[in-house]
């Protein structure tokens, strides 16, 4: 889809074509004389129009308007979260209407802010983002361009550049994700990642069952040998600033499917263990967001890509495996293998002398117990880290919630056999998979968020949300501000800055 952003005031809009027009209505608008003014003023005093977040009315060929539809959407207050949830109302109309063109108006929200325009950018992929890839015949999506117009430009047109990268990202997630797992191999996510090595400062290379056995990685190497399919460690390093500054290393849980193993999973819902590689797909999709958005950072992403399957080469309950770390690891249960290949590149992370470490994974069902679709479970042994990821995921509109990890919660993960357990009890489920977790997060700040409520939807919208590439991205130019204001520019960096601009295409 095409984003385009113009300046245009609300008389302009009404001589604008296109084939149809979405206003945003904030409360206690001021009125102007042109045509859509008297048209929205005069439906709200009827009271046929509310300007709450949700409410519509639509019109066709309206007198003095050039656009053939207009659809207006209350939009309440005009925060981030009401812009979202009047562009998902009005777009979903107009996405089975013959619309191809489409205006969106802001114009009439005051001192809009840049995580309004954000917002608007987004939610409208949002809505018009179908899927089609194994389809045999293309998605009949009608929507082509959207036209966005803004009041002022100044600051609208930095925040629209900045939510085009993040829609890039967004979807080069959701698609991924989406794949099923037959389309969506280890070995496709490894040339997937290697694709994102054509554009500019990434680079990219994957690693096979050789170079992960030197390494040491038991435990990953573990849950991949039930597997017919070969594994991949797949590197990703986005290099934006100068060498020697740390990175943040980005760590993406990449079960390409995930049966349980011996531990097999009932067959209902299934098929939605294809998504159990959306944290490397948030990864992935990060990455392209950097790449369009060039900021002044280093970050490291790392993907171990397997599958989890039953087969007389799997790893049985009560198997004891070595860890990367050296730790012993008894598995007793196959279907907790997010943690096993995890565990071992959280060691790997080490050798970056990273900034933060922040895994990504649908780790744990009793993680969508605790909080749902909503937020993402958030987990961490440093106290600046987590706050930035927290304010990072509201201000994106991709929230997390911190979660506790009191020493006591690894108690269960004792035993006999070897170093630790992979499993403890069914109790606090979410937080004994992360103490797990932090046995192996080093020296180093840690985050681990759990995203297996929020990473995709089933039921009839069955389908990646593309979470929480938002949250990555917002923490990850968060830390670019934090470093510019931490130290004045050197030469070095002024003159890094000036490479390749932001195409605003999606
Ligand atoms: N990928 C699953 C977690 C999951 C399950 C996410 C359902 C979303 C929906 C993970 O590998 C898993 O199977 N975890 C087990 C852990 C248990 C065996 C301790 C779980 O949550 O049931
Ligand atoms: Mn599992
Ligand atoms: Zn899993």
């Amino acid at each position: 889809m095409d984003f385009e952003l113009k300046k245009l005031t609300r008389s302009l809009i009404c001589s604008e074509k296109t084939d149809a027009l979405v206003v945003l209505i904030p409360e206690g608008m001021t009125p102007g004389d042109d045509p859509l003014s008297t048209l929205a003023a005069l439906a709200l005093k009827s009271g046929d129009l509310e300007a709450k977040p949700g409410k519509l009315l639509s019109a066709y060929r309206c007198e003095g308007i050039v656009a053939t539809r207009v659809v207006l959407s209350g939009v309440g207050d005009a925060s981030p979260k009401n812009i979202r949830t009047a562009i998902n109302a009005a777009m979903s109309g107009l996405k089975t209407s013959n619309a191809q063109r489409v205006m969106v108006c802001l114009s009439a929200i005051e001192n809009l802010p840049p995580a309004a325009v954000r917002a608007a950018v987004v939610a409208c992929s949002e809505t018009v983002y179908a899927y089609s890839t194994t389809k045999s015949k293309p998605v009949p999506g009608k929507l082509q361009r959207v036209l966005m117009a803004v009041n002022d430009l100044t600051s609208a047109q930095p925040a629209f550049d900045k939510a085009i990268g993040l829609v890039k990202g967004i979807e080069l997630a959701k698609e991924w994700a989406n794949r099923p797992a037959n389309h969506a191999t280890p070995t496709l996510l490894a040339g997937a990642a290697k694709e994102l090595a054509k554009l500019p400062r990434i680079k990219v290379e994957s690693l096979g069952l050789k170079e992960v056995e030197k390494l040491g990685m038991g435990a990953f190497i573990a849950v991949a040998q039930g597997s017919a399919e070969p594994l991949r460690f797949i590197v990703l390093r986005y290099e934006g600033a100068a060498k020697a500054e740390a990175p943040v290393v980005l760590i993406g849980k990449g079960i390409t499917f995930d049966t349980g193993g011996i531990s097999i999973k009932p067959a209902a819902e299934m098929d939605e263990m294809k998504f159990d590689m959306c944290g490397a797909a948030s990864v992935l999709g990060t990455f392209r967001a950097l790449a369009e958005l060039q900021p002044s950072i280093n970050v490291v992403g790392l993907i171990p890509a397997c599958e989890n399957m039953p087969s007389e080469r799997a790893i049985k309950p009560g198997d004891v495996v070595t860890s990367m770390s050296g730790q012993t690891i008894e598995i007793l249960n196959t279907d907790a293998e997010g943690r096993l290949v995890l565990c071992d590149v959280l060691t790997y992370a080490a050798r970056f002398k990273p900034k933060a470490v922040i895994d990504i994974a649908t780790l744990t069902g009793a993680c969508v117990v605790a909080l749902g679709a909503v937020r993402s479970g958030l987990f961490s042994n440093n106290e600046p880290l987590a706050e930035s990821l927290a304010k990072a995921g509201d201000a994106s509109l991709d929230p997390c919630w911190r979660m506790p990890l009191d020493d006591e919660y690894a108690d269960g993960l004792k035993t006999n056999f070897a170093d630790v357990a992979n499993v403890a009890g069914r109790a606090g489920g979410a937080v004994t998979a992360a103490k797990f977790l932090q046995r192996f997060a080093g020296e180093f700040a840690w985050a681990h968020l759990d995203i297996a409520g929020t990473a995709w939807k089933g039921g009839a919208a069955k389908g990646a949300t593309g979470r929480p590439v938002p949250l990555l991205l917002e923490y990850l130019l968060g830390q670019v501000a934090a470093e510019m204001s931490a130290k004045p520019p050197s030469k070095a960096r002024l003159a890094k800055r000036s490479t390749p601009a932001a195409k605003t295409q999606a």
